[in-house]
């Protein structure tokens, strides 16, 4: 499909509603056979735990081709403790990209270790060649995050891991069912941790998340963490967490689950539309590579003027958001870290510039082709 025929329409249109997200359209469309796994969790009394937490384990980490799955109470906790699991301890440093959703960071500062960043490239993921020259004799750990779904420059980055004897945990909470090379995102580092919030593309109707390790002593000592400790109910090897999954939320999991492959499906499929139908002298997004596919959690863009475009997207009745505005370097609680403006240009350039399409499973191809034509009519009204 060429963009010309779409320019040469630049009129104006009726408003169509197309929100960021569209939960209750999820419910709508799996609420009869949801709703029966609900009751019948409740009407067991089983609550924490459960046989559907295990079953839940066992199929993501066949999706994966890991050997373990622990189920934890958010994506957060499953970075914290992948990093205690490691060993990683006050003093230590650990190398992540500035422009993360803000947990990537929290985990590192939550066990006492120093985040470090290190600016991304031009599709937004955390730049290998920065990543080499930020290595300092403190440094134990990677922490790659697949942002928007993508999987960043593996490869590059565990060959970096090996030659200097650094562990790779990956943030792969926006990457379930992303693959490099094949391999699945979150089995390609030492641990992958996934985010099961419900805006995520595997999501449970609240908050939970996902540790995957091929370690056997990681995922035992995880499966303690979270839940006080204890070995046994009157053992508590370590002082632990409260970070379980509930049985209730693992059996919507579970359904959902089995729907994620049609979820990508319709989330690619978006993104392809809007490959083809947004006007590229304007709008910069990355290209697919040949050997991964992207699984698209959100779908972002780069522009110019960008708070005038979410604006006029806004007016016509379209939902988009910018993930992230303020680089975590510059926030106030990293102020102690002592970054300043100017130290990771990749990462502050695009903050000004992306902006957030709505690509969500629920937007049907009209829904996206009516978006493009409005991005691409607000380049053409601003004459740029
Ligand atoms: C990149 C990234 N890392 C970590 C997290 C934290 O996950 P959670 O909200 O499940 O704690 C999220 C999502 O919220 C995320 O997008």
């Amino acid at each position: 499909m060429s963009s010309q025929p779409l320019l040469s329409t630049m009129r104006a249109e009726p408003i169509r509603q197309v929100p960021y997200v569209n939960l209750p359209a999820q419910f709508a469309e799996e609420r009869e056979q949801l709703l029966p796994l609900v009751e019948h969790a409740l009407a067991a009394g089983d609550h924490v735990g459960g046989e559907a937490v295990a079953l839940l384990e066992k199929e993501v980490a066949d999706m994966c081709g890991v050997r373990h799955v622990v189920a934890l109470n958010s994506g957060t906790d499953a970075l914290m403790f992948a990093l205690v699991a490691l060993g990683i301890r006050a003093g230590d440093e650990v190398i992540t990209p500035p422009n993360s959703f803000i947990a990537s960071t929290s985990a590192i500062v939550h066990v006492g270790a120093i985040p470090v960043f290190a600016d991304v490239g031009p599709d937004q993921n955390i730049d290998p060649a920065a990543i080499e020259r930020a290595i300092t004799s403190r440094t134990k750990a990677i922490m790659p995050v697949h942002l928007t779904g993508r999987v960043c420059e593996m490869d590059a980055i565990s060959d970096i891991a090996r030659r200097h004897g650094l562990r790779i945990v990956e943030d792969a909470a926006q990457s379930i069912g992303s693959t490099y090379h094949g391999r699945m995102s979150g089995a390609l580092g030492d641990i992958g941790c996934f985010s099961l919030h419900p805006l995520k593309n595997l999501n449970a109707a609240g908050d939970g998340g996902l540790l995957a390790t091929n370690d056997d002593g990681v995922a035992e000592r995880v499966m303690r963490l979270r839940n006080h400790g204890m070995s046994d109910r009157n053992t508590v090897v370590e002082f632990g967490f409260v970070s379980r999954l509930d049985t209730m939320q693992a059996a919507i999991l579970r359904l959902r689950l089995s729907r994620l492959a049609d979820v990508v499906a319709r989330r690619r499929r978006n993104a392809a539309l809007y490959r083809d139908l947004l006007d590229r002298r304007h709008v910069f997004f990355p290209g697919e590579r040949g050997d991964t596919v992207d699984t698209y959690h959100t779908f972002v863009v780069q522009v110019d003027h960008r708070d005038a475009l979410k604006t006029w997207l806004a007016d016509q009745g379209i939902g988009t958001a910018v993930h992230y505005p303020v680089p975590i370097h510059l926030q106030p609680a990293a102020a102690r870290f002592g970054y300043r403006i100017g130290d990771f240009p990749v990462t502050e350039a695009q903050a000004a510039r992306i902006l957030t399409l709505p690509v969500n499973q629920f937007a049907t191809p009209e829904d996206i082709a009516y978006v493009a034509r409005q991005v691409n009519r607000f380049f053409e009204r601003t004459r740029i």
